[in-house]
């Protein structure tokens, strides 16, 4: 898909792209953005625990996304207490492009089922419009612990019938 002029695709993860995840995964702001993200950013030995964990589970679905042939994300879909939840993380410097938009309805191509759910941070607003983009309707708020911000904070639940 072209989105923006960028030619946004998904493909499996390789262990060669566990470099530029990490790179991702170290930017503070956007794991402040997340709020939920239990691992420090750049504390590698959480980050090897954690991926090897839920590369290895047979419920989770996770890609690599490319924009123009490079390195942009990842998006990934697993499973929390039985519903079907969808996540997306795009590098900072390509935020704004529309990748993250057009990545999350390749990964709705990908899957099944429904519903399928997506839950944000109240002020994650970014997010929140990547998924009214595809179609998802806000559901409800949870109270939910953000380790990002040492505190309970407003979820916002979204529902793809
Ligand atoms: C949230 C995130 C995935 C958005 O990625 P992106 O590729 O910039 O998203 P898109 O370009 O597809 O933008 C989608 C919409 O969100 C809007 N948007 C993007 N960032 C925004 C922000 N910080 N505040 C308000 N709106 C924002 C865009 O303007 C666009 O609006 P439109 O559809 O009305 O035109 C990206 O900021 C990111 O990776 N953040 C860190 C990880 C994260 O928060 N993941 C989600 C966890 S719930």
């Amino acid at each position: 898909m072209t989105v923006l002029g960028s030619d946004v695709r998904l493909r499996p993860v390789l262990d060669s792209d566990l470099e530029d995840v990490f790179a991702l995964e170290s930017d503070v702001l956007a794991a402040d953005m997340i709020a939920f993200l239990p691992r420090e950013p750049g504390d590698r030995t959480a980050f090897d625990t954690h991926w090897a964990r839920i590369r290895s589970d047979p419920d989770n679905r996770i890609w690599v996304i490319e924009a123009d042939g490079r390195f942009a994300g990842y998006a990934l879909s697993f499973l929390m207490n039985g519903d079907r939840q969808v996540g997306y993380w795009i590098e900072r410097e390509l935020w704004g492009r529309g990748i993250a938009s057009s990545a999350l309805a390749a990964v709705l191509r990908e899957l099944p089922g429904r519903p399928i759910w997506g839950s944000t941070v109240w002020d994650n607003l970014g997010s929140q419009r990547v998924l009214l983009n595809a179609g998802f309707v806000f559901d409800h708020v949870e109270r939910t612990q953000a380790p990002r911000r040492k505190a309970e904070v407003d979820e916002h639940v979204f529902r793809l019938d």
